[in-house]
């Protein structure tokens, strides 16, 4: 089944077309970084604006990749920007009319949970999920294809948030996470330790203590050497990476799960991924990590998303799994 596969909810406008969940025959990507970037933050109208000017283009350069022919289309209805939903929305309706076939709104966090499926064909559930983005930080539960229960999620920033708004502050540019994460390599944590936000006995995080931590230290002079700021970002990143990589391997050893994933623009990270690569070995859990250009925003995991979804559903229930009127679109059950 090729799955036509349309993401704008933010700042990316991309479209693939995806072979049976995992194989991605064509995919064009048009990042709106450079419009953004001056702001040191994603402006929803100028967003939604640059989703109109080029979601055809992409579409177009998307298609002319591949002959194959288009069995469903898949967009994403939320969570995002609403202005910049509705333009992935509207388009991929209208194709719908045109090529006649049905279109399936999918949650873009569920797209993330499911992206590590594009590099590791043979992944099936049951497995613990982290899903860490601009957006949203969550451990997930997934049972079976369409079944995902919320163990945890954050309770105030995201922990992308956390890694933008800190860049922010010392004055590093927007996005804040590759930035951070390339500061971090050269710095040393010792000199610029930050507390760890644990929350012991539950699954949830919270970094805005931890953002404000590194305000307050940020605060004690006005002048800060490179190498100063290296040491901050290591330090500031290695709390990040302790307690999203401890309560993600916590949450499998005590769920008895011997696989996990990852997912998100944070996923992208170089030290979340060694550390998670380290802790994995020693509690000998299979680790399964998502290409770095699949953790953040891309069509592909939509329409990978999109198929598992199908899976679960017989032919006769599709009409349920149609677009809805609603931007919310609930994935996740309720861990009890
Ligand atoms: O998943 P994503 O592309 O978009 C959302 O759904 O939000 O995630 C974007 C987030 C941004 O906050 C960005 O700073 C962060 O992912 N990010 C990173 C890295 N690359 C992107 N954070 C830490 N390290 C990175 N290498
Ligand atoms: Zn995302």
């Amino acid at each position: 089944m090729n799955i036509l596969a349309i993401e704008s909810s933010c700042d990316e406008t991309a479209a693939a077309l995806v072979k049976n969940g995992t194989d991605v025959l064509s995919a064009c990507i048009s990042s709106q970084i450079k419009i953004h970037k001056k702001y040191l933050g994603v402006v929803p109208e100028l967003a939604s604006r640059a989703h109109v000017q080029t979601i055809n283009q992409v579409i177009e350069a998307t298609l002319k990749k591949s002959s194959e022919k288009i069995d469903a289309i898949a967009v994403t209805v939320g969570p995002g920007l609403v202005g910049s939903l509705l333009v992935g929305r509207i388009t991929a309706e209208t194709l719908g009319w045109i090529y006649d076939v049905p279109v399936l709104g999918i949650n873009h966090i569920e797209g993330h949970l499911l992206s590590p499926v594009l590099s590791s064909k043979g992944l099936r559930p049951p497995f613990i999920g982290l899903v860490v983005s601009g957006g949203h930080t969550e451990i997930i539960l997934a049972k079976k294809w369409g079944e995902y229960y919320l163990l945890g999620r954050t309770r105030d920033d995201a922990a992308g948030e956390a890694f933008d708004k800190v860049s922010k502050m010392m004055g590093l540019g927007y996005p804040g996470g590759p930035v951070i994460d390339r500061m971090a390599k050269k710095g040393n944590k010792k000199n610029a330790p930050f507390p760890v936000p644990w929350l012991p006995g539950t699954w949830e995080f919270s970094f805005s203590g931890l953002k404000t931590a590194v305000l307050y230290s940020l605060r004690r002079k006005k002048k800060w050497s490179i190498s100063e700021k290296q040491d901050i970002c290591a330090g500031f990143q290695d709390s990040v990476v302790q307690v999203l990589v401890g309560k993600t391997i916590a949450a499998a050893k005590l769920l008895k799960q011997n696989k996990v994933v990852i997912g998100g623009g944070v996923a992208a990270n170089s030290q979340l991924r060694e550390e998670f690569k380290k802790q994995a070995k020693i509690n000998d859990i299979q680790l399964i990590l998502p290409s770095p250009s699949d953790c953040t925003d891309n069509a592909a995991m939509i329409g990978a998303a999109a198929f598992f979804k199908l899976k679960t559903h017989k032919p006769s229930e599709l009409g349920s799994l149609k677009i809805q009127s609603s931007l919310h679109i609930p994935y996740l059950k309720t861990w009890k």
